[in-house]
């Protein structure tokens, strides 16, 4: 496929840049790592900073945990189910800690959580299961969770990429058995883009007897996503948050788990926000809310609550569907000026399988990162990488300025 061969969709999604303002001072395809701040995200924090020194504590109750409200109704919104399905979480870190700590029970063979699961239907309710499956391609907080969980006699299975982009269905397949507790993997891998069949794994993890539990940090406000139907199909758990493709920064994550697992999944990681009864301040005793707010812990980052509305109302004032045509189409440009150029792709070259990242190889990418940085081209690198991740706000001028670049720079001896 030539360059000029590649139409990109939805150009009139241009229009919203000059509501980024800081992509005016540079060339930036870097969303996989920080989505660009908003001009809206700005006013929203001016309006928390106001509440703050008008209202003091009072803001609180009059406009903080409303906001929080919001906060998960937006993000409900964007999977298709009721902000009472979701808990919010610092991190994706945190939000998966808090998940791991109610899947503990199944890894110690502990009746009552067996118990609760074989009641919810789930196979994974029989007996102890130590294993946990993740993939070489994730991000590591997704298996560092789990090994973390040494001690209770957890292990981690990392299954490898053989091509070092995907990790077929097969492999998981071939490693899920009546050991396994859970599957935990990516939607969207971090370093290649490249889509799993989410279906597929939670249809093999239920047959088997196991839970699914999804990073979906490189997918949440990039890939529609219905999490309301789908029934056993869906995954058990569902992690995101708002740094990368929701331009929202950093201090937001959040958690959804299938409401019929609710009395099933009881986190063991907890804090004052997860209680049924918030304000009667009873130290002795601990009922978990009926809805997902029973897998929060404690007092929420509230300006990161108020900039994360930002970028929340330009993804769903637009709608996923027209943001996924306009990057996936600017992906493939960059793929295809890349291979023009004889730059050594790593990346899914099927647009169906791929998501926002395109990744370079090259095998000292930090000098060249460096190189680009100061001609204001913002990317970045992880090893022998580096990332290119245009957003829908960026136009096909800057992916061909990247490239040019990157065949200005990327020594010939690293070309394919
Ligand atoms: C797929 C994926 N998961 C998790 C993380 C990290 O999550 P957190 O820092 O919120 O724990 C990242 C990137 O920062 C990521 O790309």
């Amino acid at each position: 496929m030539t360059v000029a061969g590649v139409g990109v969709r939805q150009p009139d999604l241009l229009r919203y840049r000059a509501e980024f303002p800081g992509l005016a001072r540079s060339t930036y395809l870097n969303t996989c790592s920080l989505g660009a701040l908003s001009d809206r995200s700005r006013a929203h924090l001016e309006r928390f900073l106001g509440q703050w020194e008008s209202l003091g504590a009072r803001a609180w109750y009059r406009h903080w945990l409303p906001e929080l409200a919001l906060l998960r109704e937006e993000y409900g919104a964007l999977l298709g189910v009721p902000g009472t399905q979701i808990g919010l979480a610092p991190n994706v870190s945190g939000a998966l800690a808090t998940i791991a700590s109610a899947i503990d029970g199944v890894h110690r063979g502990d009746d009552a959580t067996l118990g609760r699961l074989r009641a919810a239907g789930l196979p994974a309710g029989g007996r102890a299961r130590t294993r946990v499956i993740t993939t070489a391609l994730d991000f590591p907080t997704v298996g560092h969770q789990w090994l973390a969980r040494a001690p209770l006699g957890v292990e981690v299975v990392v299954l490898p990429s053989p091509d070092g982009l995907t990790v077929p269905l097969t492999a998981f397949e071939a490693a899920v058995d009546e050991r396994t507790a859970l599957i935990a993997t990516g939607q969207v891998y971090f370093t290649t883009g490249a889509i799993q069949d989410v279906a597929g794994l939670a249809r093999l993890a239920h047959e088997r007897g196991a839970l699914l539990v999804i990073d979906a940090y490189q997918a949440t406000g990039l890939l529609p996503t219905d999490l309301a139907t789908g029934g056993t199909d869906r995954p058990d758990a569902y992690v995101s948050g708002t740094l990368k493709w929701l331009f929202g920064g950093p201090g937001n994550a959040f958690l959804w788990v299938r409401p019929d697992l609710f009395e099933a999944l009881v986190p063991s990681t907890t804090g004052w926000f997860s209680s049924s009864r918030q304000f009667a301040f009873d130290v002795a005793s601990l009922d978990l809310a009926a809805d997902a707010r029973r897998y929060e812990l404690g007092t929420p980052s509230i300006p990161s609550t108020f900039v994360a509305r930002g970028g929340l109302e330009v993804v769903r004032e637009i709608g996923v569907e027209r943001i996924r045509e306009r990057t996936v189409d600017l992906g493939t440009l960059a793929i295809a000026a890349a291979d023009d150029a004889g730059l050594r792709i790593r990346a899914v070259r099927d647009e169906a399988m791929r998501a926002g990242i395109v990744a370079v190889e090259v095998p000292e990418p930090r000098p060249v990162v460096d190189a680009l940085a100061a001609r204001k081209i913002i990317v970045d690198y992880r090893p022998g990488i580096i990332r290119l991740s245009p957003a829908f706000y960026n136009s096909e001028d800057e992916v061909r300025l990247v490239v040019a670049a990157l065949d200005e720079i990327v020594p010939g001896t690293d070309r394919a």
